[in-house]
């Protein structure tokens, strides 16, 4: 079984998976629990060939649902067991997940063959389809393959390349399933920026689950919430510049998510490569003048800031404005402290409205980070520390703590910067507890 320390936020999704006929059908069972693992709803489709390499009882019994093979049910069309079921299992999911994929699976779905239930619900499914090939090397470059692949690519359809290495007949090359943890990440990645399933009002329900367990989160609704996110970058001259290794994912994730729970959100990122999540409001600055004027310019209508920006604190008093040359052995910079962003909001800070700073600490964490809560009047810090493993720039999970302005403070897990932004919206926006955690 693979580390499942570092895997992806897969909360409240709902994944299909089909496998088929491969020998690598035997790594269905770890990639089901990868995904439940992830916090993901699995129901597995199985072909007939499939049942032959791994039993339907272990991938049911790993996903708590009942494997389905067969599109004709036994019993009565009324049953639950209804003919029509493969068109709620395709409204019900986030994504269909075909791995292993055989090539005769990769035919059918290309030609839109539907003689099972697998291949019924992918044709009429209205989620992406992702497929990840499995088979020996020859079968997998023959051109009929290869043409399939790339038809079933040109009708929009995610395909995961098989991977190389050492196959079952004994030859090399490539053909073998991508590993379980790297699917598990493609599925997190392919789903990083769309709905869920399970906040559409339209017919989505299988049988067995209650409307009330896919209510949508609404609970930030009216709120207008600011967040900052990313480096900031300091020109020293046309070409350079004085900046850090923020990603701005925290800063991301937290919109995200407060966006996700009813929340006008509005972003002000520094540079990044990130999408802009669905439903924020982003503006696009650059270096840490830019991002105080873009923030102060919104404080007073904002009910909770969250200041995850790496900001500089320095920036060049006489950047050139043509590039500069190297004339000398030894360079001396010039720099000016640029202005406290979350120092200036607290001094501002009206009744009723919630600061949040992020304090990234190699030394003294606790002890630095309560010290900011008092000089930028802040309500919460959260506090990270960028040398230890899994935390700070650059990764997908992070550890961090909580500190209140009152003493309470809590020590969250390990997990995926997703999941740091939930715990933390769900701290921030709720009473403060009394009893304090021993961190
Ligand atoms: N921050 C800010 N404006 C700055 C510097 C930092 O708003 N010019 C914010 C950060 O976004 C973060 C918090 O203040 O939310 C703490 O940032 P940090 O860099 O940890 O602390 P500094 O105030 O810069 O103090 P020091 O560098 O001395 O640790």
């Amino acid at each position: 079984m693979p580390d499942t320390s570092s895997l992806p936020d897969l909360d409240r999704r709902r994944i299909l998976l089909g496998v088929t006929g491969s020998i690598a059908a035997y790594k269905a069972a770890v990639l089901v629990r990868l995904l439940t693992k992830s916090g993901a709803e699995v129901q597995v489709l199985m072909t007939e060939g499939a049942s032959r390499f791994i039993s339907p009882l272990t991938l049911g019994t790993l996903s708590e649902r009942e494997v389905l093979t067969d599109i004709f049910p036994d019993g009565p069309a009324t049953d639950e067991g209804s003919w029509t079921k493969h068109v709620d299992l395709g409204l019900w999911a986030d994504l269909l997940v075909v791995a292993p994929a055989t090539a005769q699976t990769l035919a059918k779905l290309t030609h839109g063959f539907c003689d099972s239930m697998l291949t019924a619900t992918a044709l009429s499914a209205r989620c992406p389809l992702m497929v990840c090939p499995a088979m020996d090397r020859d079968m997998y470059t023959h051109p009929s393959t290869q043409r399939n692949l790339e038809t079933l690519r040109a009708d929009g359809h995610i395909v995961m390349p098989a991977a190389h290495g050492e196959l079952a007949s004994g030859l090399v090359g490539q053909g073998r399933m991508p590993e379980p943890d790297a699917i598990v990440e493609r599925v997190a990645t392919e789903l990083a920026d769309r709905p869920y399933a399970a906040d559409r009002d339209d017919h989505n329900t299988p049988p067995d689950e209650t409307p009330s367990s896919r209510k949508p989160n609404d609970s930030m609704a009216g709120r207008e919430v600011l967040v900052t996110a990313g480096p900031t970058q300091e020109p020293l001259d046309p070409v350079r510049m004085l900046t850090n290794p923020s990603t701005g994912t925290m800063g991301f994730e937290v919109a995200r998510e407060a966006a996700r729970r009813g929340a006008s959100v509005t972003l002000v990122a520094g540079p990044t490569s990130l999408d802009t999540p669905p439903g924020v409001n982003r503006v696009d600055v650059r270096t840490t003048e830019e991002m105080h004027a873009a923030v102060q310019q919104r404080r007073t209508d904002v009910d909770l800031v969250v200041m995850a920006a790496a900001v500089a604190d320095y920036t060049p008093v006489d950047p050139s404005d043509s590039k500069r040359k190297k004339d000398e052995e030894e360079l001396v910079l010039h720099l000016r402290r640029t202005p406290d962003i979350l120092e200036t909001l607290g001094k501002h800070k009206r009744a009723g409205q919630t600061l949040v700073g992020f304090a990234l600490e190699t030394d003294d964490g606790p002890e630095n980070a309560r010290r900011k809560i008092d000089r930028k009047s802040l309500d919460w810090i959260v506090l990270n520390n960028p040398s230890e493993s899994g935390a700070g720039f650059g990764t997908t999970t992070n550890r961090v703590t909580l500190f209140h302005r009152d003493g309470y403070s809590e020590a969250l897990p390990l997990q995926s910067k997703r999941a740091v932004a939930r715990a933390l919206l769900d701290r921030v926006t709720r009473p403060v507890p009394t009893t304090q955690d021993a961190s």
